[in-house]
């Protein structure tokens, strides 16, 4: 048990934070959902529409598929520009309100669509609920959290993902059998409704609150979310980092914040074209190239599944302790190593037996690389890397390469195999995963334990010396 700054011994945490961050975290459970879902109902929904024109056009079907497909992924890229400036002005928590209705209405209009056209309708509002909440999630829960602990609680948004695409996994299982894909989509109404409620509950970010001119607000969401010792301390920190102006999207190109652009921008687009997508969107098909027959690659799925949650697990448990530059460089040298040996095995003639299950070996951990590193390590440093004014902002403007990257290697994986093989396909992702190791290396700064004020100090300090002086100098802060 540790001391605190008083020097009394005692519980240096008030609970009441995770009640908050976990319920939060329900942003990223609709992000897994809508990710796991789809290719699940899609084998039905093939059944229930003739798909052979949309609206008015006619098209092959597997176009209209893709369509349906990436629909959501258009949604969320829209959501996403929009919810970083939106989260600047309405706030963080209203946000995470209307992203919840969003979601709710485009599942519900999936549910129910009569036609086609309808379906992809639903799918792109369905998208924008995702892209407001890929963004807003991980800003509320950093923006909230204590310094010690913010690592955990932001990457729970990340274990929620993971345990959302787990999740739309069994449940397409579970109504595979009588095909209705209508509740396989319409169910992520559910996690909306429960967040909606949830948060009416739950206070807005005190920095969001400061920088709005509603310092006594931002006192009293810290004295619900921190013990009393650290109350004060922390809103001095706030007050002499945060400007209550409101920032533009060109402050993320002035001089001492474009490097964290890069750093972001960077991290989004390799968290992508590291191939991730292929195995949550393709994994059964690349699974049955190995030898698998229907049945056991859809249940090796879901033990993929399983490895992405446990490793998550493990992440939210190390982050804080080991830091976010361990992980991530750990996680990116396994994905090219288990990259690299995919490659081989696909290269080496009858994929079989001991060779099949070294594919799916190597699918795996390469899985659990990404879960202990790039999966977590992305949405965390990005909500941490930007100054207050413009983070919201920034983190659209990032998150939108980010959910491109994903619609580009989900559009062109199948293609890639056609054209250069699965070997080339997975040493090109290795290769990728090589490259994002050293931009890692060379680029990311560590931010473990530190407050966000003394992060943007940090920033200011780099770009313009010492002298950036009546700034707080970047100390470890007591928690
Ligand atoms: C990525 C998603 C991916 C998921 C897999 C997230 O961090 O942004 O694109 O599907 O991890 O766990």
């Amino acid at each position: 048990m540790s001391m605190t700054r008083t020097g009394t011994t005692g519980n240096d945490r008030n609970s009441f934070i995770y009640v908050v961050a976990a319920l939060a975290a329900l942003n990223g459970l609709l992000f897994g959902f809508d990710t796991g879902v789809i290719s699940g109902a899609m084998l039905y929904i093939r059944n229930t529409f003739e798909l052979a024109t949309v609206f008015g056009y006619s098209m092959n079907a597997s176009l209209i598929e893709g369509i349906i497909v990436s629909g959501a992924m258009i949604g969320a890229i829209i959501g996403a520009a929009l919810g970083g400036r939106l989260a600047d002005r309405l706030g963080r928590r209203r946000l995470i309100l209307v992203g919840a209705v969003v979601f709710f209405v485009g599942s519900l209009i999936m549910a129910i669509a009569p036609t086609v056209e309808i379906l992809i309708v639903g799918r792109i509002v369905d998208g924008i609920g995702v892209g407001f909440a890929s963004v807003v999630g991980p800003l509320y829960i950093s923006e909230i959290s204590p310094p010690k602990i913010r690592g955990s609680l932001v990457s729970l948004n990340q274990l929620t993902i993971t345990s959302g695409i787990l999740i739309a996994y069994l449940v397409n299982f579970a109504f595979s059998a009588s095909g209705e894909w209508r509740w396989m989509l319409g169910l992520g109404m559910v996690p909306a409704a429960v967040l909606f409620v949830g948060m009416l509950f739950m206070p807005e970010s005190p920095r969001w609150l400061y920088e709005h001119g509603r310092e006594s607000d931002a006192r009293e969401v810290l004295a619900r979310t921190r013990v009393e010792t650290q109350v004060e301390d922390e809103l001095c920190e706030i007050k002499e980092t945060i400007h209550t102006e409101s920032g533009t999207l060109r402050d993320l190109f002035e001089p001492w914040v474009r490097p964290m652009l890069i750093v972001g921008v960077g991290l989004a687009a390799f968290q992508q074209v590291t191939g991730i997508n292929t195995v949550m969107y393709y994994a059964p098909t690349i699974l049955e190239s190995t030898g698998f027959a229907d049945t056991a690659s859809i249940l090796a799925t879901v033990g993929i599944g399983v490895v992405n949650v446990v490793m998550t697990v493990v992440a939210v448990l190390l982050i804080d302790r080991t830091g976010r530059r361990p992980l991530l460089l750990l996680g990116l040298g396994g994905m090219s190593v288990m990259l690299a040996v995919l490659g081989i095995a696909f290269y080496l003639p009858g994929l079989s037996g001991a060779i099949g299950w070294i594919a799916t070996g190597s699918l795996m951990l390469y899985v659990a690389f990404f879960a202990i590193g790039l999966g977590p390590g992305f949405w965390l440093l990005i909500s941490e890397i930007y100054p207050t004014e413009i983070r919201g902002t920034a983190m659209g403007v990032v998150t939108v390469v980010n959910w491109a990257g994903n619609l580009l290697v989900s559009l062109t994986f199948l293609r890639l195999i056609d054209v250069v093989g699965q070997t080339g396909t997975f040493w090109l992702y290795g290769a990728l995963s090589v490259l994002a190791l050293l931009f890692c290396y060379r680029l990311v700064p560590e931010t473990k334990g530190r407050s966000l004020e003394a992060i943007e100090a940090d920033l200011r300090e780099t770009a313009f010396g010492a002298e950036a002086g009546e700034r707080p100098q970047a100390t470890e802060t007591d928690d």
